[in-house]
């Protein structure tokens, strides 16, 4: 049955933490959902068991305990993970069909068995059980179980998601977010079933990533000496005079790598070319057109100091991306190409004597000569570029999959001509612009993106045949940083947003709707509640009262 509604569900004794429309508020919703009569109920008994056809086990027992520990800590059960098929079982199995990351899901009052043919479709169908427990399962602390019935309500689910990219960016140059703050950002979005999380680690106020082979981009280029204070539009501008910065050494990288796969996240990391490159150049003046200095900025915007197209450029993105190619196992390398002026290429004799030697008719064109040689050497490492869709001026390189963010014209443009695109339109999804009125919203860089204007979005436009259309492999929502000084303000700005997102993304077009959508917020809410994330309150939404939520204990402002 599609679309069951949360009242559907009886509600459970009371408690601390209320339960109300609690159950069967899945989201994202699922592909299929038949509930059934009963609830099964966790008690000091339950033993939950993993079983695999061979390795993987993991796997399954990572997705168990992501049910399992929260429980723990709730209820002071030992709920142990066992061997072979239990209460809760987690099982892997060629003979289920829900594809590459889908689950079938079942309770009934003897147990509860979630089913998958991969580790990507148990770790979701533990996902979808914690949000069939009470919200409360997520206190992360003892609640006395005289209060709480741990049940979990009988039903049926076959779920898989709808898009195969479904992604998070997140902007850590214009301010910089520590190590656990982005672990955080990566195991919420996971909660949610996104699958990509797009780092974007360099940029004109900072670089991010350690890279050996070249110590000053980080010695150097990862510090500014101060930022600009107040709106870009405010004038004159004003600046507190501090250093700014820090970076991610290449242990952090990979104990991120590694926290992002156990939750089969994906990470696109992005290395800016042949623009948003004043911090490299201020490490590495040589490698601009001019005799510089280069600056690391302390505003926001569009600079002019940009990659010259000399080999020695080229052979320091190879030595980067070489490091970068080590440190992320993910198909994708994010080179940019966004935001390029080209003044000081029409100015350079070496730009031009380029163009020259190529036979290339503008700049735009250099770019793409530009690109294409990265993409060369990337595809010779066996990975494949994305880039921002400026990459189609001068010609798209031939293997390119493009990020369509200036609207969907540039991602049409490509599905068109055969490559593959990730919607993330600027107008719709690009969570640092407004998402209420602005005179009761902390300032940001402006535009209007409402919550219901996300969950309406919809990633493939109408002008596409069907076979255009599957080179259509999902949506992103982008969070750059400029307004956002902390981990609370981007939450603030991301969530609850990322919700209606994840439905966009995951679930069948047939079953979206906007009423049955904000009647499951209330409990998602208080689950991120629970979760202590910082999210912006729906007030234009009217919601039934949340209980002991953030709102009403007067957080969650900004
Ligand atoms: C972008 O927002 N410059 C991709």
């Amino acid at each position: 049955m599609l679309g069951c509604r949360p009242e559907a569900v009886a509600q459970t004794s009371p408690s601390a933490v209320p339960t109300s429309a609690a159950a069967l508020s899945i989201v994202p919703w699922p592909q299929s959902v038949v509930p059934g009569a009963g609830a099964f109920a966790v008690n000091a008994n339950t033993r939950f068991g993993v079983s695999s056809l061979g390795g993987a086990t993991d796997e399954a027992r990572f997705a168990a305990e992501a049910v399992a520990v929260p429980l723990r800590l709730a209820t002071g059960w030992a709920l142990p993970v066992v061997d072979g098929p239990a209460d809760i079982t987690f099982a892997l199995t060629s003979g289920v069909d829900t594809g590459e990351e889908g689950y079938r899901l079942s309770a009934t009052p003897g147990g509860v068995t979630v089913t998958a043919r991969t580790g990507a479709g148990l770790f979701y169908g533990a996902q979808t059980l914690v949000q069939l427990l009470p919200p409360a399962a997520l206190r992360g602390g003892r609640i006395g179980n005289g209060a709480m019935a741990w049940t979990v309500p009988s039903v049926d689910i076959h779920d898989a998601p709808r898009f195969g990219y479904r992604g998070l960016h997140l902007d850590v140059v214009r301010h910089f977010f520590p190590v656990e703050f982005v672990k955080r950002y990566i195991d919420l979005m996971a909660r949610y079933k996104f699958n990509r999380f797009h780092w974007h680690l360099t940029d004109d106020q900072g670089w991010r990533i350690e890279i050996k082979r070249y110590p000053r981009l980080t010695e150097v280029g990862a510090w500014r000496d101060s930022t600009l204070i107040g709106h870009y539009s405010n004038r004159p501008h004003r600046f507190v005079y501090e250093r700014y910065g820090g970076f991610y050494t290449q242990d952090e990288i990979r104990e991120v790598v590694e926290y992002a796969r156990q939750r089969h996240v994906t990470i696109v990391p992005e290395i800016e070319m042949p623009g948003h490159a004043s911090a490299a150049l201020a490490a590495y003046p040589n490698l601009g057109c001019t005799a510089g200095p280069s600056k690391i900025e302390a505003i926001w915007g569009v600079f002019p100091d940009i990659f010259c197209p000399k080999e020695e450029t080229f052979a320091f993105l190879e030595g980067v991306l070489t490091e970068v190619m080590e440190l992320f196992p993910g198909t994708y390398i994010h080179i940019g190409g966004d935001e390029a002026p080209k003044t000081y290429w029409e100015a350079s004799p070496l730009a031009q004597a380029v163009m020259r030697r190529e036979g290339l008719k503008d700049e735009h064109e250099l770019q793409s000569y530009f690109i294409q040689r990265i993409e060369r050497f990337v595809n010779a490492h066996g990975r494949r570029i994305i880039g921002w869709d400026e990459i189609l001026e001068g010609g798209l390189a031939p293997n390119a999959t493009v990020m369509s963010w200036r609207g969907e014209r540039g991602g049409i443009a490509a599905a068109q001509s055969g490559h593959d695109v990730v919607m993330t339109p600027s107008g719709v999804v690009y969570f640092d612009h407004y998402q209420g009125p602005r005179d009761q919203e902390p300032m940001t860089i402006g535009g209007n993106s409402p919550l219901e204007k996300v969950y309406a979005y919809e990633p493939i436009p109408d002008t596409l045949t069907a076979a255009q259309a599957r080179h259509i492999l999902g949506a992103q929502a982008n969070l750059w940083a400029e307004y956002q000084e902390t981990p609370s303000n981007v939450e603030y700005m991301v969530y609850p947003r990322a919700l209606a997102l994840a439905e966009v993304v995951w679930s069948p077009k047939a079953t979206r709707s906007w009423p049955e959508f904000v009647s499951r917020l209330p409990a998602q809410l208080l689950r991120l509640d629970l979760l202590d994330v910082n999210y912006r309150y729906p007030r234009e939404l009217a919601l039934p009262p949340l209980g002991a939520s953030q709102y009403e204990r007067g957080r969650g402002d900004w």
